[in-house]
């Protein structure tokens, strides 16, 4: 029956070699290396740091506990209709009791970095003012317990938990006065933590909570506002960065770095050639004129103000030199290719190929498969702003995570997104790419937002009713990379 076909042939048809169970075929067939010889990947730098990430809203739970505000996501989730699964986080991992717990399973993938946000209602219940005693105490146990597991603490301020007094007093980030109380806080927090956080983001993902949460209503605080007064708030909010910048280096130890994590808007060229890879330069710094460009360049692009015309952000001189204060490093939030580029011959001179419907996506819709953009967003990224330091601060995928008949979750789709994705990586830093470490997103399943529960991201499985953690496959793809800082073969 199998006659037309060689012994090895078959086996590679049934991906038995894959398995290491063609051995007979192999030995039929004399010019089959074995797989111990082939030539080990170069792998990633020697000191590359492996990480995971969470934020504090997402998993701490304990909302009404030593004195922590209210949140802008907490009157959010509370709000009918506003989360897929009407669930909220007021319990969430329950991380806040279980973070020994949680620190332990950091520890088991024998990553040596953990970046987790804090939470700003918890230190300043009122957005400014007196800071609450008890604030950071929560803090200080997670940082001790960190250290002394040997993994490296990477505080992130602002992972979108504002004080809701903050939105009611003064509309949250449509007013500069948030973000002169975003520096008060962040001077706070380096002079009581920066004995042992030595890394700290600023910001989490600007570019996300201003569209979805101010422009298009989905997310926290659910505003729709005209183009002008949305962009107006993204002013304030990459003010808030630059003052905070300038309030760390005021307040923290000498050698504290700063930067902040940002969903670069991740552009692709389409195909590679070098007049398509020129455009997907140029339309990457205009389309992070917002955010990115402004704080690496002290300026918006004239691309940004003439198209914005009269919506365009007021804004001082002095106010573009806060904004572009030296950053350390450069975090990049990178899932999904976000724009395709081809060079064009009419201005200005790039153009976004519009997505075919059947382009292949993880179980998050919007979470489209395009392992080559964790290549191209660095690369490029790297060049048109010089950078010397970009942490991959956040990548990884939502998987249907369902346990199977013997309790075990085999994700293989994660599996398969997490090889992909770390292989174009690993060429990103074999060619120089300035790529100095990863946090895969997430430590453990968390509260997804507007998703509630319904689509998690972890590598270990939670059972929110029980709260048992479980390693899943995804766990041990991640140890056994970061074990021999390499992927592939
Ligand atoms: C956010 C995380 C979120 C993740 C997956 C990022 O946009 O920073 O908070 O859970 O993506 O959607």
């Amino acid at each position: 029956m199998f006659g037309k076909f060689s012994r090895r042939q078959f086996a590679r048809l049934a991906g038995l070699s894959a398995l290491g169970m063609a051995t007979s075929a192999r030995s039929a067939d004399s010019d089959a290396r074995p797989v111990s010889d082939r030539r080990p990947a170069a792998g990633f730098p020697k000191d590359f740091i492996w990480g995971t990430a969470t934020s504090s809203y997402q998993i701490e739970g304990a909302v009404d506990e030593d004195g922590r505000g209210r949140s802008i996501w907490d009157t959010f989730s509370h709000t009918p209709g506003k989360i897929a699964d009407g669930s909220n986080a007021d319990r969430a991992n329950d991380h806040y009791h279980r973070y020994r717990q949680d620190v332990g399973l950091i520890k088991q993938l024998g990553v040596k970095a953990y970046r987790f946000s804090i939470a700003w209602p918890r230190v300043f219940p009122e957005g400014t003012g007196a800071p609450n005693p008890k604030g950071l105490d929560f803090y200080d146990r997670l940082l001790d317990e960190l250290l002394n597991n040997g993994i490296e603490p990477y505080a992130t301020l602002y992972h979108w938990d504002l004080p809701q007094a903050l939105q009611d007093r003064v509309g949250g980030w449509q007013s500069s006065d948030t973000s002169k109380a975003f520096a008060d806080y962040a001077g706070y927090v380096a002079q009581r933590l920066t004995d042992r956080v030595k890394n700290i983001f600023t910001i989490n993902e600007a570019g996300r909570f201003l569209n979805f949460g101010y422009g298009w209503g989905i997310d926290a605080p659910g505003l729709k506002l005209p183009v002008a007064e949305l962009n107006q708030a993204r002013h304030h909010v990459v003010l808030g960065h630059g003052l905070a910048v300038q309030a760390i280096r005021a307040h923290g130890r000498a050698g504290t770095k700063v930067g902040f994590a940002e969903n670069i808007a991740a552009c692709v060229p389409a195909i590679d050639t070098p007049e398509n890879v020129r455009a997907t330069e140029m339309a990457t710094r205009e389309l992070n004129a917002g955010i990115l460009s402004v704080i690496l360049e002290g300026q918006y692009t004239e691309g940004f103000l003439e198209y914005s015309g009269a919506a365009a952000p007021k804004f001082t001189a002095d106010e573009l030199k806060i904004i572009a204060s030296p950053n350390d490093f450069v975090g990049l939030n990178i899932y999904a290719p976000q724009f395709y580029i081809a060079a064009s011959d009419k201005k200005p001179g790039w153009t976004v190929l519009p997505f075919p419907v059947s382009f292949p996506h993880m179980k998050s819709e919007w979470l489209r498969i395009g392992p080559e953009v964790i290549y191209w967003a660095p690369r490029i990224a790297a060049n048109i702003w010089n950078l010397d330091t970009i942490y991959i601060s956040e990548n990884g995928t939502s998987s249907e995570d369902k346990p199977a008949a013997d309790g075990q979750v085999y994700d293989l789709d994660r599996v398969m997104f997490l090889r992909n994705y770390l292989t174009q990586l690993q060429r990103a830093t074999a060619e120089g790419v300035p790529v100095r470490g990863y946090f895969l997103w997430s430590l453990m399943d968390n509260f997804e937002w507007i998703f509630g529960f319904e689509q998690r991201f972890g590598l270990y499985h939670v059972d929110f009713d029980t709260q048992a953690r479980l390693p899943k496959l995804s766990a041990s793809f991640y140890r056994d990379v970061v074990a021999r800082n390499a992927i592939g073969a």
